[in-house]
């Protein structure tokens, strides 16, 4: 049984990505600092695979404990998620987003330089591509200046990973994600926002469920068929797919290349008032909302051209937008 280490595992997507590797057969090693989810996501994990996860509560800046971890542990792949990931407060903290970001980025992979590992999986995002010139955007797109700290440390790593695929042969595949959203099937677990959410999805939700009086939709001005914003939302279960996908790519030695990376999304571009009306379809709930300006550093539109992920990785995404929100409604629900 092959032994993966999921950093982040107990976060939104790593937690949908460790049950996904067990239902498929590995073995999964989690760590894991806490500082955006609660222990109670292994439980959780457990309750719906069956199988508990080995789990270690390190912080991957203090490279002594990364160093002891690899001491004690032999694995066959890493999938890295643990970042900090917010935007607006990467403008604030960049030396904290630079530190985690990448600081822990370079520890992972000098443990895999010095102990012969290999097999990589890193969480990027569409953000690297900012606003295309061409939609739907396909992995040719430049990638262009960063808006955010937060892009700026997704770019960086790409470089990191890059330079050290290249020096040190290893196999790596960096994922850039369009919008993750929704939450698994059985309800057990989900996104967890501290505070007020930043995001649309969570947002939603919360103003449905009235703990908000209303969603402000950020402009209606965008050249867009109906003014609002568009996004690739894909659901966080096919986004978990994704990675096992890109995972066996690298131990089945399928990959062209030692770094590679691929576009995560459905394909298909909904506006803000697209989502609003499919989140209002699948919970029957009618929504508050009212147009204000655009929110500072967004884009128009960004959606995935998704043709060489669908190829390479032979993986697609299966569920639509309106299971998603129909997930993250009853998701909120629960909470
Ligand atoms: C954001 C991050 C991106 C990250 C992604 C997923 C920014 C600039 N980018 O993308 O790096 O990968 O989340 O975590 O923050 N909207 C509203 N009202 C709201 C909230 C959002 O109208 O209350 C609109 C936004 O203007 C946008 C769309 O909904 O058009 C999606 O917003 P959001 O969920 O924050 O994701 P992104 O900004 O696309």
């Amino acid at each position: 049984m092959k032994k993966i280490l999921v950093t982040g595992g107990l976060g939104f997507i790593g937690s949908h990505t460790v049950v996904e590797l067990q239902n498929a057969g590995f073995e999964v090693v989690i760590i894991d600092d806490l500082s955006n989810t609660t222990i109670g996501v292994l439980d959780k994990i457990t309750e719906i695979t069956g199988t508990k996860p080995d789990f270690h509560q390190i912080d991957l800046r203090v490279k002594n404990d990364v160093k002891n971890f690899f001491e004690n542990n032999k694995v066959d792949g890493i999938i890295h998620f643990a970042a900090f990931k917010a935007v607006g407060e990467s403008m604030h903290k960049p030396l904290d987003y630079y530190e985690n970001n990448l600081g822990a980025l370079v520890y992972l992979l000098q443990e895999m330089r010095d102990r012969k590992l290999d097999n990589f999986i890193f969480s990027s995002s569409c953000t690297v591509y900012g606003q295309a010139d061409e939609l739907p955007i396909t992995e040719k797109a430049p990638v262009k200046t960063a808006e955010s700290v937060y892009g700026n440390t997704k770019q960086i790593g790409e470089e990191i990973l890059k330079d050290a695929s290249k020096a040190h042969n290893l196999n790596i595949i960096a994922l850039r994600y369009f919008n993750p959203i929704g939450a698994h099937p059985s309800i057990k677990i989900g996104e967890l926002p501290l505070g007020v959410p930043q995001n649309l999805i969570p947002y939603i939700t919360q103003t449905a469920a009235g703990m908000r009086e209303e969603l402000s939709v950020f402009g209606d001005d965008y050249d867009t068929p109906d003014g609002t914003a568009v996004r690739d939302y894909i659901h966080v279960v096919d986004l978990a797919k994704a990675h096992i996908a890109a995972l066996e790519r690298l131990i089945n030695k399928n990959n062209k290349k030692g770094f590679e990376y691929f576009n995560i999304g459905t394909g298909k571009g909904s506006s803000v008032l697209e989502v609003i009306k499919a989140f209002e379809k699948a919970s029957g709930k009618t929504l508050n909302y009212k147009i204000v300006p655009r929110r500072e550093g967004d884009i128009t539109a960004a959606y995935a051209d998704t043709t060489i992920a669908n190829k390479e990785l032979n993986w697609k995404t299966e569920k639509t937008l309106e299971e998603a929100l129909g997930s993250s409604w009853k998701w909120q629900q629960q909470q």
